[in-house]
């Protein structure tokens, strides 16, 4: 019985509220119905609401979050033109990867491992690109598989004076950390609904700001699915080019309002807020972290073990003893680290019992975390709670 309790402390799949549960219990609407297109139309509202845009167009589409990501470039490129992709991590990598995939000439930014890019790299190589052939910068706000948040801000006004278009993998990053696409003069957004929006794995969220819809017109990448203009036809109708994923549009719509009442500064804060517990708490354990209080993001966070204990054996205990799922480290960084995922529908206690859990396997597996962590949480938790 226990396993039904199971705890997903990853950075994706994340917990899925009670009332989104049952809302993708339900027998699914017809698509093409007046019932439907008022929740397709409230989650494109609230869409744009998360993304703090009014300007912008969201899509939805049925796929994972890489889905999205190919619907970007698809819709955005033209053979052979020149990308600059910031590369510091497995999935800032895959878009990369994608990009080159797709026919385009991508200049990479490889960065370190663990470390945020440095704004005045992107700046170096754009001042240096007199003749405007850059036209598409590609950016990871929260790269998964190392903990770190590209300071994106800073980023965008930078790509803004050249006039290239910045396209930005949000999907774990939206929901998590401040993203402001109007104010910041971000381009395109990808998001995906099993990070911060709380539904299981299945609809990719992307956002065309305007100087993105004018290049897409020019863009003649192929694409039929993924087709930004087909779907801005439907939506002149209230519905969707193809048929929609009902169910999880409909538990969106229960989530979007979940997020919404909460108030998106609110949930900037609370991610803020878990980042900090956990990352003071951990340190208070004698653990190390993989990235810098200056990179860390704030949807997840990457520890270094103790040097005698494998990470195999501690995931292999939090979820035997603790039914507590924790992530590894990816590719190169397998076995290296440990990530704590703390995104979407996850609170205080959650990570308090989280973290118990982790000192607990950790003393089994001869590392003395000590109980100060404790005492730090509690501190950390009281600074930070508004
Ligand atoms: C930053 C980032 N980009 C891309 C992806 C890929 O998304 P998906 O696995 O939904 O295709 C993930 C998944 O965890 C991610 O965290």
């Amino acid at each position: 019985m226990f396993e039904q309790k199971r705890f997903l402390m990853i950075p994706g799949p994340t917990p899925v509220p009670e009332s989104a549960l049952l809302t993708l219990a339900k027998h699914p609407l017809p698509h093409r119905s007046p019932e439907f297109s008022e929740i397709f139309m409230a989650c494109n509202a609230g869409l744009k609401k998360i993304a703090q845009t009014e300007e912008a167009t969201p899509f939805i589409y049925a796929a994972s979050g890489t889905g999205g990501m190919e619907a970007v470039l698809a819709n955005l490129l033209n053979p052979g033109e020149k990308v600059l992709s910031v590369v510091n991590g497995v999935f800032s990598k895959r878009w990369a990867d994608m990009a080159s995939g797709f026919g385009a000439e991508v200049k990479r930014i490889e960065v370190e491992s663990g470390k945020a890019v440095q704004p005045e790299e992107i700046e170096k190589i754009l001042n240096d690109d007199l003749n405007k052939e850059i036209k598409l910068v590609l950016v990871t706000f929260s790269e998964t598989s190392t903990g770190v948040g590209n300071p994106l801000k800073e980023i965008t006004s930078i790509v803004r004076k050249h006039g290239a278009l910045i396209a930005v993998d949000a999907i774990t990053g939206l929901g998590a950390m401040p993203l402001k696409m109007d104010e910041w003069g971000v381009d395109v957004i990808v998001s995906g609904s099993q990070k911060g929006f709380m539904i299981p794995p299945g609809l990719s969220f992307v956002w065309a700001g305007p100087r993105a819809l004018e290049k897409h017109k020019q863009s003649k990448f192929p694409r039929f699915y993924w087709d930004w203009s087909k779907s801005i036809k439907a939506l002149e109708n209230q519905t969707t080019a193809f048929t929609p994923n009902v169910s999880f549009i409909a538990a969106l719509h229960n989530t979007l309002n979940l997020m919404l009442n909460e108030g998106v500064e609110n949930i900037w804060q609370r991610h803020e807020r878990l980042k900090q517990c956990t990352r003071k708490s951990i340190e208070a354990m004698g653990l190390k972290l993989f990235a810098s209080d200056e990179d860390a993001s704030a949807a997840i966070t990457s520890i270094i073990p103790p040097n005698n204990v494998s990470v195999s054996d501690l995931r292999k205990k939090l979820k035997n003893d603790w039914e507590i799922v924790v992530a590894d480290g990816q590719v190169d960084l397998k076995g290296k680290i440990f990530r704590i995922g703390h995104l979407g529908f996850v609170f205080d206690r959650d990570v308090l019992t989280a973290l118990s859990a982790v000192s607990r396997v950790l003393e089994d597996l001869g590392h003395d975390t000590g109980t100060r962590w404790m005492k730090v949480y509690e501190e950390t938790l009281k600074a930070h709670k508004s």
